[in-house]
């Protein structure tokens, strides 16, 4: 008997919120995944299990972004959100409710937390020296002021750490700071900010760290920050500022990171009320239901240090643990642009049945929080090999024999030999349930596939086809495709959290209902199936091919760019959370046009065709490659800041533009003769200029 049936479980389960100015891509699909196979499993076991999320919708970022689009913020969100859940749903994803933290039940529900931790005696308030955009009239986060690290005097790098030698410092450390918004010179003007009081907290954080909420990597990681001591969080930005204004403050709003997670709370709490769930028993501080966060290792610090904290302090129930996975690579390698390897949703199912990405992702996930890969060529053979060559192979030589030879009907009477055979892939259920409950999908596939083996070997051995040309054989032949069709049901029963619209076609088939975990107890005896269809077709390199170019494409044509979100940088960049994130990050999406400048400045700028004839890496930088480029009369040598975002190999041979009349720099590292064009932000968010076919080295761009 499985615990669905003597213990029903009251479980929320969240999602990481995405930010709403960028596409969902295969790195956040991971976690979506995962959530959603975790979400379905507890479902199939009778639990009462509630899968909520909703979009991340305030912040900097989001305000310039929809000034660069010419359109309200109201407006980029709502498309957004739009945009998401039709990705989400494209891979089946089901959330029981999708929200937005740009809502009333959010508003409501940020204010009153922050006005109980207020009473509470958990708020301060500092005065703070901050950057000012005296163009743009507004303060700048670290993250808006760019300059030249103090260290290493590498130029461009951002207010809070320096890309090039990895220093950490405040931007009024940068040397000839400039606004990243207007270009404009920063002032330094003093501000009030509100600060949560973490340090109030640090005895109960400390066990609560240490209670089983977290992964061990987690809470070894998490021991270092607690034994350093933690400062105040600074929850309040100045206007302007798109999110929600602090009560009894002007021109202060929550930062985003405040009211985020109070998205999972205003997420549920709309679900409430427009169902039977109720909130407070959910919430409430001494609640016994149990509640969950599946998160990227990036933000850890945010869900099991100043979220517990924040719910404690407001007298809410802390989270029941935090499950917290790696990032994506793609063929081994960071997501990348030119190689086609960023894959946003929409572009994967425009090419590939969601079930191939679905179980590839649930083979390597495991309860750990490494990195998992998606190798292409991997990912076809092993759901060819898998699903259709193991699972799907099973029922297709089983379905025609009984169609044929008995009327669709299976038989109803086993030999004891036979009953083991099924019986031991039911004795299997719970040990399978445990891993899913573990979170250890991978291992759950290998013992599945372990099973689908086992199944192929017996109809192997009985071979059905030969009964069915044997005289006398009828019955052997009715209970061995029987048989096999029963054990198939088993496999698919197995993975159906995994494979939802293939368990739903396997069921019509079967002639079954939607499946509860334990019905595979009660074999099919005597039941009538209905013809069988295809339920997976093999996955060719075609298609993913065709992918990788249409995602390469349609990146080189300016659609709308990546976040670069959850890729390994952010990996690199963890050990720094706690401060940069504590204090003023948020990354830019589009700089603001630059100054007018007349015909004849433009004509000053002698900007050629140049052929990239090497690349290689800046050992010593974190961000610069050296680039020889051929310019038709000459040969250039140029420090290009674009290491995060290109291999050194993929540029060999490729044409870009230069701007060649600049005066060159003595760099650290050598001189640089002049400078390459490229697009975007900055990070893995990068494009070089990549002229139109019939351009030559040293063609004058005009
Ligand atoms: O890192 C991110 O993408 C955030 N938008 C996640 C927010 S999760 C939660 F706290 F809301
Ligand atoms: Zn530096």
């Amino acid at each position: 008997m499985s615990d669905s049936v003597q213990t029903p479980r009251k479980i929320l389960i969240t999602s990481a919120l995405p930010y709403a100015n960028g596409p969902i891509h295969l790195g956040h699909l991971v976690e979506y995944i995962q959530t959603d196979i975790w979400s379905r499993f507890q479902k199939m076991r009778g639990h009462t299990c509630t899968y909520v999320c909703a979009d991340d919708a305030h912040g900097t970022p989001i305000m310039l972004r929809a000034q660069a689009e010419g359109i309200t913020p109201e407006a980029l969100i709502a498309k957004s959100s739009e945009d998401h859940q039709a990705d989400f749903a494209g891979f089946n994803v089901q959330f029981d409710h999708y929200h937005s933290t740009n809502s009333e039940e959010n508003r409501t529900l940020a204010e009153h937390i922050y006005l109980r931790l207020k009473d509470k005696g958990y708020i301060s308030r500092k005065t703070i020296s901050q950057y000012y955009d005296p163009e743009k009239e507004m303060f700048l986060p670290d993250r808006f002021v760019k300059g030249t690290c103090p260290k290493c005097k590498t130029e461009d790098q951002y207010g809070d750490n320096c890309e090039a030698c990895g220093a950490t410092y405040s931007p009024t450390d940068l040397i000839n700071p400039k606004s990243a918004v207007s270009g404009a010179t920063p002032i330094e003007k003093d501000t009030d900010h509100l600060f949560f009081e973490l340090n109030q907290f640090e005895d109960m954080l400390k066990s609560w760290t240490r209670e089983g909420h977290l992964q061990t990597q987690i809470a070894n990681k998490l021991d270092e920050w607690l034994e350093s001591g933690l400062r105040g969080w600074d929850i309040s930005r100045d206007a302007p500022y798109f999110g929600f204004e602090i009560p009894g403050e002007t021109g202060k709003y929550f930062y985003v990171w405040l009211d985020a997670p109070i998205g999972y709370m205003s997420s549920f709490k709309a679900l409430c009320d427009k169902s039977d769930l109720n909130f407070d028993e959910y919430w409430q501080e001494d609640s016994t239901t149990e509640l969950y966060h599946f998160i990227g290792k990036d933000i850890i610090n945010f869900h099991a240090l100043f979220w517990p904290a924040m719910l404690s302090g407001s007298n809410y129930r802390t989270p029941t643990a935090i499950f917290a996975h790696g990032f994506l690579t793609v063929d081994g390698q960071k997501m990348s642009k030119s190689r086609g390897t960023f894959i946003m949703a929409k572009t994967y199912l425009e090419h590939l049945n969601p079930e191939y990405l679905r179980y590839y992702y649930a083979a390597k996930l495991t309860s750990r929080i490494d990195d998992i890969d998606l190798n292409l060529e991997d990912f076809a053979q092993r759901v060819n090999s898998d699903l259709v060559g193991k699972v799907v192979n099973i029922a297709s030589r089983s379905a025609g024999f009984v169609m044929k030879k008995f009327d669709g009907k299976l038989n109803d009477q086993w030999s004891p030999e036979m009953a083991a055979l099924y019986q031991s892939f039911t004795d299997k259920s719970e040990e399978i349930a445990a891993l899913y409950e573990g979170r250890d999908y991978g291992h759950a596939m290998r013992e599945i596939m372990a099973l689908a083996d086992k199944a192929n070997e017996y109809i192997a051995e009985a071979a059905p086809w030969v009964l069915a040309k044997t005289e006398g054989k009828e019955a052997e032949l009715h209970e061995c495709v029987s048989v096999s069709l029963n054990l198939f049901r088993v496999l698919m029963s197995y993975l159906t959290p995994v494979l939802p619209i293939t368990a739903e076609k396997s069921n019509a088939f079967l002639n079954l209902d939607n499946c509860h975990w334990d019905d595979i107890q009660t074999p099919l005896m005597g039941h009538s199936i209905n013809k069988f269809k295809a339920l997976l077709t093999r996955l060719e390199m075609a298609p993913i091919e065709k992918m990788v170019e249409a995602s390469a494409s349609s990146l080189g044509k300016g659609s709308t760019a990546p976040d670069g979100k959850k890729g390994d940088k952010k990996a690199a960049k963890q050990s720094k959370q706690v401060k940069a994130e504590s204090s003023t990050s948020d990354a830019p999406e589009f700089d603001a046009l630059a100054e007018e400048i007349s015909i004849d400045d433009f004509a000053k700028i002698d900007l050629r065709i140049a052929k990239i004839v090497n690349a290689e890496a800046v050992p010593e930088a974190k961000k610069l490659l050296k680039l020889t480029l051929d310019i038709g009369f000459e040969q250039r040598q140029v420090f290009a800041g674009i290491k995060s975002a290109y291999e050194p190999e993929e540029l060999i041979g490729k044409l870009t533009v230069m701007v060649a009349n600049l005066a060159p720099r003595k760099m650290r590292f050598g001189m640089s003769e002049g400078m390459v064009l490229a697009a975007g932000p900055g990070g893995s968010d990068l494009y070089i200029l990549s002229p139109d076919e019939g351009s030559k080295p040293g063609m004058r761009v005009k």
